[in-house]
């Protein structure tokens, strides 16, 4: 199981990330939010390049905006392995195209309360699907059980039609839920478990 941490709700971003640097993790996940596709708001890229200097682990950028094209203009300075998008979006084929073209992997998540179907268009050119087990906008929220069957539901679609996205879930993922859905998955994106642990690298090999 491969383990991206979320460090959004954490008190003490930089540490955190330092902390997570020196840690097994495979990947970073960076959470940013505009206020409009969800409530909250995080900071100006300036702040999210001052916080990740000297980070070495790849990132993931989770962009939960409405306005994308310019969110990826921005973030792309962070040289990201992968920009996630959501599938709620109404230009979502234009931003994937927007994404691949500067050489970056998509991925593409889906809120709790989207139907799958939704993201079959876009499903045999993007690298990964991000379920979303809560609903997006802040860490810490308790995973929704629902969230089981889509993971099924989305393996077996992958496996009948051999797509290559991988599947990743993000929010709610600890030592008790990682449990249901671990066969279906093989990375997953976990903040306050993590981060709100005393020993991160204990907490991320619990889950793997
Ligand atoms: C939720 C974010 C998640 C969140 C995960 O809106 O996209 O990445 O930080 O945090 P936990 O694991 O605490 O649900
Ligand atoms: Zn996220």
């Amino acid at each position: 199981m491969l383990v991206y941490p979320s460090y959004l709700s954490s008190q003490n971003r930089r540490l955190t990330l330092e902390k997570l640097e020196n840690t097994s993790c495979e990947r970073i996940h960076v959470d940013v939010m505009d206020g409009k596709f969800v409530e909250n708001t995080t900071p100006d890229v300036s702040i999210f390049k001052e916080e990740l200097k000297g980070i070495t682990k790849p990132l993931e950028i989770h962009l939960m905006v409405n306005d994308a094209k310019k969110y990826i203009e921005d973030f792309k300075e962070l040289n990201p392995v992968m920009f996630i998008i959501h599938v709620e979006l109404k230009n979502v084929k234009e931003v994937i195209d927007l994404i691949h073209s500067y050489g970056i992997q998509v991925g593409l998540a889906i809120n709790p309360n989207t139907k799958l179907s939704k993201a079959a268009p876009y499903l045999k050119e993007i690298e990964q699907v991000l379920l979303m087990g809560v609903n997006p906008g802040m860490g810490g929220q308790e995973f929704i059980y629902g969230t089981v069957n889509r993971v099924r539901e989305l393996y077996s679609i992958k496996a009948g039609h051999q797509y290559k996205f991988d599947i990743s879930i993000d929010g709610g993922i600890n030592d008790n839920t990682i449990g249901k859905v671990r066969l279906f998955t093989n990375s997953v994106v976990s903040g306050s478990y993590i981060v709100k642990g005393k020993d991160f690298e204990k907490q991320i090999e619990s889950l793997r």
